[in-house]
């Protein structure tokens, strides 16, 4: 079945991992209803470097083990989990990865829009059986909220800061007591969680002053920043291990690359941080230079060398799919590609020719 499913959530993706190391942590101390000892969480997320009862487990996110560390601490306590930062710094993989292991379920998901209503939340209403029994247990429809309180288990909020300020604030109560009042059931309309509950939220930081969040929330969760990856060999290898994971689930069997994933992450790190290795100055594009877009470009690329011709990759078209992914946002920001060609990609291609002269060759293309 499994090979049907487009994106099969990361507790299927890994159903082998996780159940290694379910067996694996039968000694180990394990908050209440937790699927998996903190440990053992850490060891999914961050892998191990021999295998769990003969299962390989693969390290998910590089970067920072310590900020993995705190966050599953952070959960296994009272109050909830904000991951913040730059978008594509994997704030959204790595709440996946948490419940997957924590509740067994990365499902349980709000995700914030500006049109989301409380009921999006907690619960809503079968208005058939509504109208024909009145309001009861039955009528009532969960939502995330609620299922994670009676089940449980995590629930995550995506993008937190993107709905109103007073749908966000509904979490104020549940987050400090942990139980929720559903007033239409009267006397009996009062859920308490069971332990294993807790919230993950997301938040862009690039979205924020949409809705600032209000300080009472604010109190109610510890605050991890995600910093976008800074080391250049590091973005490298994500590069290529997450474009290897996406190219063997599309059956594209080809050794990868690896010098097209040099030129990539030095790029996305260079114009990111405003300056190059060199230390030449270089203006930032306005637009996210993640390394999520920085994959993403690299896929395309693949893709299209897979399909269009015999799978080796083309600079000419690397060059193509980063103009397309950089001039999202406006045209200002080509320009300052082109002059990171012309200051940064040209002196490197003088010095070190090979990729960094085929890749300044292709220049041409940002026209
Ligand atoms: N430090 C990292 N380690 C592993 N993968 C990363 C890292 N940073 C970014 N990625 C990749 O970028 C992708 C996009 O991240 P995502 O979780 O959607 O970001 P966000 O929610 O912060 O916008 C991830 O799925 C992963 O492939
Ligand atoms: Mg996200």
């Amino acid at each position: 079945m499994e090979g049907s499913i487009l994106r099969p959530a990361a507790e299927q993706r890994y159903a082998q991992e996780l159940a290694a190391l379910e067996k694996w942590d039968a000694g180990n101390r394990k908050p209440q209803g937790w699927r998996l000892s903190p440990k053992a969480v850490r060891l999914f997320i961050l892998g191990s470097r021999t295998p769990i009862e003969g299962v390989p487990i693969r390290k998910k996110y590089l970067g920072n083990d310590a900020l993995v560390e705190r966050c599953i601490i952070t959960l296994a306590g009272n109050r909830g989990l904000m991951l913040v930062g730059e978008p594509g710094t994997a704030k959204t993989m790595l709440s996946e990865l948490l419940t997957a292991a924590i509740s067994g379920c990365s499902t349980n998901t709000v995700q914030g829009t500006a049109g989301t209503t409380e009921d999006m939340i907690k619960y809503s209403w079968n208005y058939a059986m509504l109208l024909a029994k009145g309001p009861c247990r039955e009528a009532l429809v969960p939502s995330p909220l609620h299922v994670g309180m009676e089940k449980g288990i995590l629930t995550r909020f995506e993008e937190i800061t993107r709905t109103p300020a007073e749908v966000q604030d509904s979490l104020i109560s549940v987050l400090s007591d942990k139980v929720l009042n559903i007033p239409e059931l009267g006397d009996g309309g009062l859920l308490f969680a069971k332990p294993g509950f807790n919230v993950i939220g997301t938040a862009n930081t690039r979205d924020k002053g949409v809705n600032e969040m209000s300080s009472a929330l604010k109190r109610r969760f510890n605050f991890e920043t995600v910093q976008p990856v800074r080391d250049v060999a590091l973005e490298k290898q994500i590069i290529l291990s997450e474009v290897r994971s996406l190219a063997d689930a599309a059956g594209i069997d080809r050794p990868l690359d690896e010098e097209a994933a040099e030129l990539l992450a030095t790029t996305y790190h260079e114009l990111r941080e405003g300056v190059s290795a060199e230390g030449t100055r270089i203006e930032k594009p306005s637009c996210v230079m993640s390394t999520a877009e920085a994959i993403s470009v690299y896929y395309q690329t693949l893709m299209g060398a897979w399909y269009y011709g015999d799978g080796t990759m083309d600079p000419k078209s690397l060059v193509d799919n980063l103009v397309g992914a950089v001039a999202k946002e406006s045209n200002e920001d080509l320009d300052k590609i082109a002059n990171y060609f012309s200051a940064v990609v040209r002196e490197k291609a003088r010095r070190e020719g090979g990729a960094w002269k085929t890749y300044y060759e292709a220049r041409s293309r940002l026209k």
